[in-house]
């Protein structure tokens, strides 16, 4: 029987099951432990960036490679014909009849669903604007996973800005499924977005707004920090909000003895560099991590069996 993510379009964290997700952390938990180099031979992959990036784009590069395939692709959308007025949907059906698979990063909330409907070949959503981000989550959950040995139960902060940080979004949906309870952490304008509040309220999720970090270290099992997406921000506004919930080490003190403080990177200064020598300090693992994510989204969209 065909894996259920086989020739599946990688748009959003709500299209998932928890068993899917499960099966992408467990079979990147195998990929790490066993690395292989021949589950994407003959496979040819595009990576299309109209956005800036260094780990989404370079982890699926060396997710590719390490398996065996091949990969074609920009890094930046102005050099391609959509600078010419091409449109996506052109664009795409034109890469994916050259490709098996297209993983893209827009700066458009709703990219790559659009992107899916003009697609022959699997798209995989590398981040579309502020909306979703669910590479990052599963390559977050695997991480939460390889630290805490459990997804279930857990309690997790998120910090920083989350109005327009999407990975907080696609994370908060993704744990939802595992019964986690949350605190947010934000200045008011940077509030985790009513929709996101609606659906946890649903679904009977436990979330408080705290005031501080230092209120949230103590009781938490994941400290997921953020930083403020200047690009997406009203510079003035931004220039009010800018060092706000910045983590340094000695705030760590009360933290549980396994409490890691995840990030999806890059950072500013929302984490000062003396936490990176903390045994908490886990965001350079985790994008490491992002590999064999990516390795098993990939292997799984594109075998049916792995
Ligand atoms: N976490 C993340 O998406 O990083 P990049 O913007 O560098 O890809």
């Amino acid at each position: 029987m065909a894996n259920p993510l086989y020739r599946k379009h990688i748009i959003s964290i709500p299209d998932f099951s928890r068993e899917e997700l499960e099966l992408v952390v467990d079979t990147a938990a195998r990929l790490k432990q066993n690395p292989r180099g021949d589950l994407l031979q003959d496979k040819l992959v595009a990576s299309c960036f109209f956005e800036p990036s260094t780990r989404t784009r370079l982890s699926f590069e060396t997710a590719v490679q390490r398996l065996g395939g091949n990969i074609i692709g920009f890094a930046d959308g102005g050099n391609t014909s959509a600078k010419k007025g091409e449109t996506l949907a052109d664009s795409i059906k034109i890469i994916s009849s050259y490709t098996d698979a297209v993983v893209m990063r827009h700066p458009k909330e709703g990219a790559a669903r659009l992107a899916s409907e003009f697609s022959a070949v699997p798209v995989i959503n590398g981040g579309d604007g502020s909306n979703q981000h669910p590479t990052q989550t599963l390559l977050d959950l695997f991480s939460i996973r390889e630290t805490q040995g459990r997804l279930d139960g857990l309690t997790v902060a998120f910090a920083g800005d989350l109005k327009y940080g999407r990975t907080v979004h696609s994370l908060a949906q993704a744990l939802s499924l595992f019964g986690a309870r949350f605190y947010f952490v934000s200045p008011e304008v940077l509030a985790m977005p009513d929709y996101i509040c609606e659906e946890l309220d649903e679904k009977g999720i436990s979330y408080t707004v705290a005031a501080s970090l230092e209120e949230v270290i103590p009781e938490v099992d994941v400290l997921y920090m953020t930083r403020v997406q200047r690009e997406r921000f009203d510079e003035a506004e931004f220039r009010k909000i800018q060092g706000q919930y910045a983590l340094r080490a000695d705030m760590l003190k009360n933290a549980r003895p396994g409490m890691k403080v995840l990030h999806p990177l890059p950072r500013v200064d929302e984490i000062a560099v003396d936490v990176d020598a903390t045994p908490h300090a886990y965001y350079f693992e985790q994008a490491k991590n992002g590999v064999y994510a990516r390795q098993a989204l990939l292997s799984l969209v594109l075998n049916e069996t792995v």
